[in-house]
């Protein structure tokens, strides 16, 4: 079991770590990225992870590069204070790889996967509700909308009165019974996409609050940045990739501007702190998503805090 890090060449480029530079990846997982960083420069590391199982696999990468790499288990929604309390105000890169690692998917018993049977949980670190509590406790209306806003099923409706129904028979705890739940729920697929890919997705998102995650990490992640730092996010899905790119849109100052009727437009504009170095989302080549078919829905942004001259080194 491994996890085979994702466009690792396009986000060192542009990371682009100097000897000397702060760094924060925020989503440790299995270390690539993290390890691929510290063989690039004579950086300095801190790695965030919630999952405790990412936090202790990382030890035996931390005693390769001693002093360089220090571990944090914590979210990354969290990084202004858990940098704080060790110690770091400034960084000179961000580096988030969104979602799950294949440790974590390919474990049955963290509840993941449909196709592998386990405990309803989806829990990336170990505190809070499981999926399981969600489809035990949350009413039919609300289930819908979980599925609807966070999967965007179309049959969130009718998958909802079926998850109603079926516990009403039997608690739904294991990762089969909700896939088989669901699959009966719905007409046969068309696109060969499995019918419980996009509940999953929802219920997981829900779970952990990965969209509120992403946003205080935004927010947070551009804030510790010092001059000429950089953000890089690697996302998988529309909704992290929408979130991200507009936030690097408005941070850039690539928002629409005011109407020119509109007397706000005479007003006078200040630069933006930040220069977006993605224009358009970079995509893996066709040879990663051949080699590792996870990396098929990836997208990578970056952005660049200007420097008080305004040019970037
Ligand atoms: C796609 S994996 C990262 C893989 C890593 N870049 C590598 O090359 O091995 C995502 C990791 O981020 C972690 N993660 C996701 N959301 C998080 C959050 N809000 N706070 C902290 N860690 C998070 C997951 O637990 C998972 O281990």
């Amino acid at each position: 079991m491994s996890h085979i890090p994702v466009m690792l060449a396009e986000m060192l480029e542009a990371l682009a770590p100097r000897a000397g530079a702060r760094i924060l990846d925020g989503t440790f997982g299995g270390g690539g990225y993290a390890s691929a960083i510290l063989d690039a420069a004579p950086c300095t590391l801190w790695a965030i992870d919630r999952d405790p199982a990412a936090i202790a696999r990382g030890a035996a990468l931390a005693a390769r590069h001693p002093g360089r790499l220090h571990l944090i288990e914590g979210s990354f929604g969290n990084l202004l204070p858990l940098l704080h309390e060790a110690g770091v105000d400034a960084l000179d890169g961000v580096v988030l790889d969104l979602g799950l690692s294949s440790f974590q998917i390919d474990e049955a018993q963290r509840g993941f996967s449909f196709m592998r049977d386990g405990p309803l949980d989806m829990r990336m670190g170990d505190h809070g509700p499981t999926a399981a509590d969600l489809v035990a406790t949350l009413s039919e209306a609300e289930l819908a909308n979980v599925l609807f806003e966070f999967g965007e099923e179309r049959a969130s409706r009718r998958i909802a009165r079926a998850i109603v129904r079926a516990r009403a028979e039997a608690p739904v705890v294991t990762t089969l019974q909700l896939a088989s739940i669901i699959r009966g729920a719905m007409p046969p697929s068309r696109d060969g996409i499995h019918p419980a890919t996009r509940s999953f997705q929802a219920l997981r998102i829900k779970v952990n609050d990965e969209l509120g995650e992403i946003e205080r990490a935004l927010g947070a992640a551009a804030a510790v940045l010092a001059p000429g730092g950089r953000l890089v996010v690697v996302s998988f899905h529309s909704l992290e990739d929408r979130l991200v790119k507009r936030f690097f849109a408005e941070a850039s100052g690539r928002t629409p501007g005011p109407s020119r009727h509109d007397p706000r437009g005479l007003a006078p504009v200040t630069a933006p702190a930040f220069r977006l170095l993605t224009p358009r989302a970079l995509r893996p080549g066709a040879e990663e998503v051949c080699h590792n078919p996870r990396s098929r829905s990836a997208r990578l942004r970056a952005l660049q805090r200007r420097t008080q001259e305004g040019i970037a080194p």
